[in-house]
């Protein structure tokens, strides 16, 4: 197995006491939960952390291996030019320990060093090992998930045979009840891939991983039943900019609008005000006109009486003359 998210193994061996044991690359990070909540990691950078992990579980299991103990000290995350870089460690182990033993009798002889398992999955509980194939991994990946979501393992107890009993007949609590603000299809999704069926579990690593990439990229997520509420607001969420290009048009088709309408009540008072101004200047022009004339007929008038009363005087001097 060669993949960057996969810590190297070199060797692989038995002791002269028959001891089983591997030699593999020192991952100088710090376990998946520890560098999320040291970091405060936001959800989106928790899921770009697990789906590495999902790449490198992928990988094994392109090559027909399974990891059988994902959890999350066997996922260490170390920093590579600045970005997060996930090793998945312990790859196979589990498997070449386990030889006839069952994984149950595994657990308990392990429980005395490594604690209760609470990440197993249930079919290991129970201990059907024939029934361990690549949808244990996801179950894993489903814990892991859990985990670094809520800050918990999915189940607690002091004994192993107690946390068994909870892995194999009890749901762990829904996400979104331990923390509120991770959404809704992320419980979803933890739900199903942590089904204590493996048939109702993703049916592989890659369908997973493909399921947080339509959860972050705004697709819809099939684990999870969306209400019309939920609908419409994702749709708004999606066509955003849409939405608000159409907004923006309307309100500058309707500003428009009312601009042009109050162009027209302006033109129309302008009109009406120029009219009444011509009507004035019309009404004066008439009157002065009609002065006009009457000044004529009374210079007329003037003239007429001055031109009369010559006649008069000299009439009547014509008169004094003939006397
Ligand atoms: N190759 C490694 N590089 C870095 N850390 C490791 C490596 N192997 C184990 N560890 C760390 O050492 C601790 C014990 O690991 P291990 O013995 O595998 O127990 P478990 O994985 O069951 O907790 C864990 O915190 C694990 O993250
Ligand atoms: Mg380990």
């Amino acid at each position: 197995m060669d993949h960057p998210n996969i810590a190297k193994v070199f060797d692989a061996g038995t002791t002269e006491k028959g001891r089983p044991y591997f030699v593999m690359d020192l991952i100088e990070g710090e376990p998946i939960t520890a560098y999320c909540d040291q970091r405060s990691l936001p959800v989106a950078e928790r899921l770009g952390l697990f789906l590495q992990l999902c790449a490198g579980v992928q990988h094994a299991h392109s090559r027909g291996i399974v990891h059988r103990d994902l959890k999350p000290s066997n996922v260490v995350v170390l920093e590579e030019s600045g970005k997060p870089l996930v090793k998945v460690i312990d790859f196979g182990i589990a498997k070449s320990l386990q030889g006839k033993l069952t994984d149950r009798t595994l657990i308990t002889r392990r429980e005395v060093l490594l604690g209760t398992p609470v990440y197993m999955a249930p079919e290991q509980a129970r201990a059907e090992s024939e029934q361990v194939d690549e949808r244990t991994d996801v179950y894993g990946l489903g814990a892991v998930l859990y985990t670094i979501l809520t800050g918990q393992a999915p189940f607690h107890g002091e004994r192993s045979d107690e946390v068994l009993a909870k892995v194999i007949g009890e749901e762990p609590n829904p996400v979104l009840e331990l923390e509120p603000r991770v959404p809704p299809e992320l419980t979803s999704i933890c739900r199903r891939a942590m089904a204590k069926a493996p048939a109702k579990r993703y049916p592989s690593a890659r369908e997973l991983a493909e399921e947080i990439q339509r959860f972050l990229s705004g697709g819809l997520v099939r684990a999870y039943t969306y209400g019309l509420p939920e609908h419409l607001s994702r749709f708004a969420r999606r066509f955003k900019a849409v939405l608000v290009t159409a907004a923006a048009a309307v309100l500058l088709l309707l500003a428009g609008g009312i601009y042009s309408y109050i162009r027209i009540l302006n033109e129309a008072d302008i009109a009406v005000k120029a009219r009444q101004q011509a009507e004035t200047e019309r009404e004066a022009a008439e009157a002065a006109e009609a002065r006009a004339v009457a000044e004529k007929e009374r210079a007329e008038l003037e003239q007429y009486y001055r031109t009369i009363s010559l006649a008069a005087s000299w009439f009547a001097i014509r008169c004094r003359d003939m006397r």
